[in-house]
């Protein structure tokens, strides 16, 4: 018995690690918040859905936000769905949420039932563009109409269980926010919250959500995700550096790629987004704050 006493004693230390690591419930929100709907609100909330919510949540097979599988998890973590985000009283979730709840689990990644959820944190969204946000998920457009359907119930492995117990780690709650209107400021604001960074720095799981500009590899390319039937894309070096990034890109053949999907030696592929209900200003503005970002060679497998 003795000489097992190690043993133990290293295995009550695991599992005190783990239990520590695995705070998974914050606290939620007490505030009380209330959008304020209008058409404007209504047009701007769907380019806004539309362009950063679409890739996880839209179901291309339905055409509504009845949610997806999530591939980029790796299947020893478990499986992950994004939510159903319509209408529906029995399968939806914002009918589930109050306007606080939605706009406090987009800045921090805290759900309403206190657990962390840290695929879309907004965190210097601007408080107009959360609640467009907010205003179009609760209107009655056809993408959003009540679908009493659900694609799939996350469930993590213990692998995933500790994993997300150590990742759990939710954003400071900041509002008043404004969105910019000088073209690269505002640039810089659609590449921090459409997520462009996310996909195109050194990993999804390295991006510093709070200052955009310090994550690994900002902009410079290389992380390889999944795309279309499970095959492996690398996301491409925007940084203007002339040999491996975008430095040739004139602003039309940039409007055309991010709009339209089409590079100027080549048609792109998903996970690349469409962003096709953008305006040609926020496009542009996007295109001249890429510009200032510093150049990066790094060179990235094209597809
Ligand atoms: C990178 C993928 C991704 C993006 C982009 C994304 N989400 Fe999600 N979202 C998820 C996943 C995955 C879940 C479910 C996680 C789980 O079940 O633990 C989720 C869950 C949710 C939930 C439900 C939370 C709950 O209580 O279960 C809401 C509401 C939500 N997302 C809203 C949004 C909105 C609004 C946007 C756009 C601003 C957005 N999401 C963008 C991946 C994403
Ligand atoms: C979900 C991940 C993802 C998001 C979000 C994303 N991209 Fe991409 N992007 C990719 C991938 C992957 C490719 C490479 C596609 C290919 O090679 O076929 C790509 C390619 C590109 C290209 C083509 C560059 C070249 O190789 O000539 C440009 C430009 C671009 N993205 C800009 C953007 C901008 C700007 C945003 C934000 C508005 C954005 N991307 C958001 C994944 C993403």
């Amino acid at each position: 018995m003795k000489k097992h006493k190690p043993l133990i004693a290293l295995s009550l230390l695991l599992t005190a690690i783990i239990i520590y690591s695995c705070k998974t419930h914050f606290e939620t929100t007490k505030t009380d918040f209330k959008v304020t709907k209008s058409g404007e609100a209504f047009d701007r909330g769907k380019v806004l859905v539309f362009s950063s919510c679409e890739g996880c949540h839209y179901n291309r097979g339905v055409h509504k936000f009845i949610g997806n599988k999530i591939d980029d998890v790796p299947g020893i973590a478990g499986a992950v769905y994004s939510a159903n985000l319509t209408q529906s009283k029995t399968h939806g979730i914002p009918p589930r949420y109050s306007d606080a709840e939605l706009k406090y689990l987009l800045k921090t990644g805290i759900a309403k039932d206190g657990r962390f959820v840290g695929y879309m944190l907004r965190p210097n969204m601007a408080d107009d563009d959360i609640n467009d946000i907010i205003v179009f998920l609760r209107s009655n457009d056809p993408s959003v109409a009540a679908a009493d359907t659900t694609v799939g119930l996350t469930h993590y492995s213990m692998i995933g269980k500790m994993y997300m117990g150590m990742n759990a780690k939710p954003l400071p709650y900041t509002t008043g926010i404004k969105r910019p209107t000088d073209p690269v400021a505002l640039g810089a604001y659609l590449v921090d919250n459409l997520g462009c960074f996310h996909c195109h720095s050194k990993s999804l799981t390295s991006v510093n959500y709070i200052n955009p500009n310090q994550s690994p590899g900002y902009l410079a390319g290389g992380a390889k995700l999944n795309g279309a039937q499970g095959v492996k894309i690398a996301a491409s070096n925007i940084t203007p550096d002339k040999n491996t990034g975008i430095g040739n890109y004139t602003q039309q053949q940039f409007r055309k790629a991010i709009k339209e999907g089409e590079a100027p030696d080549r048609k792109l592929h998903p996970p690349m987004p469409k962003l096709d209900m953008l305006s040609d200003g926020e496009v542009d503005a996007i295109y001249a704050y890429l510009q200032t970002v510093p150049a990066v060679e790094n060179k990235v497998e094209k597809h």
